[in-house]
């Protein structure tokens, strides 16, 4: 330990003895020695007395300052590392790239980490991770009391010290603009980059969710299942503008007065999408999707209402999640009037579930029927759900779209015009059936002939009239009547 002659200041970068990570020690022993092995001295560029410091009162007052140096990063150190980043982030700082927890989880893995301590006390950390010859600084937090003194500076000194000897060849670092350590990182000779930009996708499932949603049989759906959805403008309109993002953008929606919503039903004929949005949507937001199948609670050693009400628990611990229930008159269709029916336990817990549903932060639970005017009136009363949306047949624009996207590259060479004009009461689900069997009855024909003709408008009209459509007069009459009745928008 060295001290300054000027500023009375010691610094001290101690050996790496307890806490150093196994790979980092098994590393650091194979590389060229460095100050941190050496136990020699150091001034950090930000401290040097004659840099810095050249008014001798400066110089009295840091000399009256306690002392601090810096050291690896040991397991002990957790609890006040962790405080010493909560100090250091202004409340209106952009949330860091790389969470606290994987900080952490890296400094305890080994990772290169390096912590500035004033006697018992960690004053500052610094904390990197490195792959091969590249490196990212992942966190520089200063304690509120030690901002501005060099401390910043000597810690990227030190963890850069390690990561070269590490092998690092590029070191980057990705903070918060104005974060604690970008003042460091500019005074210690790191460019800015401005020309870049951060782009990530956030799967909302923590480690821990990941057990439980596997048990709830829950799952990530992709990001590209919403502009799978062909067609269906108007659907498409209503359902982003009303459910996606409000619960993307919280901060905005809250500033112009929209509650984002929390439980919502979509309605109509079976397959028009409704299941599709459902995934879609979970798909947009990043959160987990859960599906509850009616079935399945009944299927438990527990009475159904007992089935519903555990797994609504079991869907509080998760972070974030859509809940999907089909087919939900299942569960709650219109009670008989008779007490003892058993279908009403489990209507009645439902409806004592969601108003403790609502009350969470990142949830939505999404309910379908094919048969809204079959739902229980108590149900779909305002203040369970805030919206009703019925999913329609496509119309032609809408049915061109999905026949577009159903027949892929064979597009170009088809007539879809006459294909859209034939499958005037087809729904989504139909199309895309009848295209699976156009395309299979040529790709027979190739088997049996080997002519290498592609899929041809005939084929696709041969299925088309192979299909019956799901839709009837009766359906799309009374879906106009629910259209009329039950919409809530
Ligand atoms: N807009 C669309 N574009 C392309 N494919 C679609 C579209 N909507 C639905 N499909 C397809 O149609 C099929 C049926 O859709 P889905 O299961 O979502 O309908 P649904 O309304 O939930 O039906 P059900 O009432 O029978 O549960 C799925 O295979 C889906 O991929
Ligand atoms: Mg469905």
């Amino acid at each position: 330990m060295t001290e300054d002659p000027i500023s009375g200041m010691v610094v001290a970068i101690t050996g790496a003895s307890s806490g150093i990570g196994e790979a980092t020690a098994r590393l650091l022993a194979s590389a060229p020695r460095s100050r941190a092995d050496t136990g020699r001295l150091a001034v950090p560029p930000g401290n040097h007395p004659k840099g810095r410091y050249p008014d001798p009162d400066m110089a009295l007052q840091l000399s009256r300052m306690p002392l601090w140096r810096l050291r690896d990063f040991h397991d002990d150190d957790l609890d006040q590392a962790i405080s010493v980043w909560d100090q250091s982030r202004e409340p209106t700082e952009a949330t860091p790239a790389f969470r606290v927890s994987e900080v952490v989880s890296a400094a305890r893995s080994g990772q290169p980490a390096v912590v500035a301590v004033v006697g018992d006390q960690l004053v500052g950390i610094a904390v990197a991770q490195i792959n091969g010859d590249r490196a990212w600084i992942t966190m520089v937090a200063l304690s509120n009391r030690w901002r501005n003194r060099g401390i910043g500076s000597a810690l990227l000194a030190e963890l850069e010290l390690r990561l070269r000897a590490l092998g690092a060849r590029r070191i980057s670092a990705l903070l918060p603009a104005s974060a604690t350590g970008t003042a460091a990182l500019r005074n210690t000779g790191y460019t800015e980059r401005t020309d870049l930009s951060f782009f990530e996708s956030v799967d909302h499932i923590g480690p821990s969710d990941a057990g439980l949603l596997h048990a709830l049989g829950g799952r990530i759906m992709g990001r590209g299942l919403w502009d799978a959805m062909a067609g269906m403008e108007t659907e498409k309109r209503m359902i982003e503008r009303r459910i996606v993002l409000p619960l993307a953008r919280p901060e905005v929606a809250a500033r112009y007065g929209v509650s984002p919503p929390k439980a919502v039903i979509l309605f109509g004929p079976p397959g028009t999408g409704k299941t599709s949005f459902a995934k879609a949507v979970a798909g947009r937001l990043g959160w987990p999707f859960v599906e509850l199948f009616p079935s399945r609670l009944a299927a438990t050693d527990v009475t159904m209402p007992t089935a519903l009400r555990e797994m609504f628990g079991s869907l509080t611990e998760l972070e974030a999640a859509v809940v999907f229930i089909d087919e939900v008159e299942e569960i709650a269709g219109a009670r008989s009037g008779i007490p003892s029916d058993p279908a009403h336990g489990v209507t009645n817990e439902l409806l004592k579930l969601i108003p403790a549903f609502r009350t969470q932060q990142e949830r939505l639970l999404i309910c379908a029927t094919n048969s809204v005017r079959s739902l229980d009136s108590a149900f779909l009363r305002p203040g369970r759900f805030d919206y009703i949306i019925p999913v329609g047949p496509p119309d032609a624009l809408a049915r061109k779209a999905i026949w577009t996207r159903y027949l892929g590259p064979t597009a170009g060479s088809v007539e879809v015009d006459k294909l859209v004009e034939a499958t005037d009461m087809f729904t989504p689900a139909d199309i895309e059936f009848a295209a699976r069997k156009g395309a299979q009855c040529a790709f027979e024909r190739e088997i049996e002939s080997g002519d290498g003709d592609p899929a041809r408008t005939d084929d696709y009209l041969a299925a088309i009239s192979e299909t019956r459509p799901t839709l009837t007069d009766g359906m799309l009459t009374e879906f106009d009547e629910d259209i009329e009745t039950r919409t809530r928008l």
